[in-house]
């Protein structure tokens, strides 16, 4: 079961001088996701005694919340990553990339399967695919954020950090066309930073008169 099913409700720290041109809040505090963290790694220690597990982590954004994870977690693992993106333009999901594959066996090992966040659904329902043709004994899934209003594909997780809702989120290894990753918090981007942006990788249609025909 998740551990959490509560919206997360942001403490309303103060966004660092640095980043208030960009970022217009931090929804959740470094202090927040390290708290967090030590229960989670707790939850996982739990459900994973004595099996050496193999800990498959999905890139590019879990870089942050997978080192703090596993640095918190007292159990033998072996660690190995998929590449995989949606290479949709701006702020939606568009078609799955692989962009590396596993090269750990796992076959009849415990998997935990870890991504940042679960948004549609639609690339841990494609992952969780692919893993389970390699017959693992198990796959359990974790996610540090779960935004459920934006929900297409049915998948189960086991553990989840933050139940956040439907902003579009950057900072701790999300990013906004491949930046922000490196904000030690979970923020929200003022919307004009992302709709510009938007506007330059899908302009809109040309407002040309098409000539008619004679
Ligand atoms: C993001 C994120 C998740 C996925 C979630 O990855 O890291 O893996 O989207 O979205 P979904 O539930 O709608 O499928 P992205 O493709 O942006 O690549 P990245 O990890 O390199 O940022």
């Amino acid at each position: 079961m998740p551990a959490s099913r509560n919206i997360f409700v942001p403490s309303g720290a103060r966004v660092p001088p640095h980043w208030r041109k960009e970022v217009r809040r931090i929804l959740i505090t470094e202090r927040e996701i390290a708290q967090r963290l030590r229960e989670m790694s707790r939850q996982i220690e739990r459900d994973f005694t004595r099996r050496e597990m193999v800990v498959v982590s999905l890139l590019n954004g879990t870089v942050m919340f997978l080192a703090d994870l596993i640095r918190n977690l007292s159990l033998p693992l072996r660690l190995d990553f998929i590449g995989v993106s949606s290479y949709g333009a701006g702020t939606e999901s568009g078609d799955l990339v692989f962009t590396k594959e596993l090269r750990l066996d796992v076959r009849g090992r415990d998997v935990l399967l870890v991504d940042d966040i679960l948004d549609t659904g639609k690339t841990l329902y494609r992952v969780l695919g692919k893993l389970r043709a390699l017959k693992p004994r198990r796959i359990k899934t974790c996610v540090l954020l779960n935004k459920g209003a934006r929900r297409v594909e049915n998948v189960e997780v086991d553990y989840i950090g933050f139940e956040i809702p439907d902003y579009f989120v950057v900072g701790y290894g999300l990013d906004f066309a491949e930046r922000y990753r490196n904000l030690p918090f979970v923020g929200v981007l003022h919307e004009e930073i992302y709709k510009e942006a938007c506007k330059r990788i899908n302009p809109p249609p040309s407002r040309k008169k098409k000539r008619k025909k004679r």
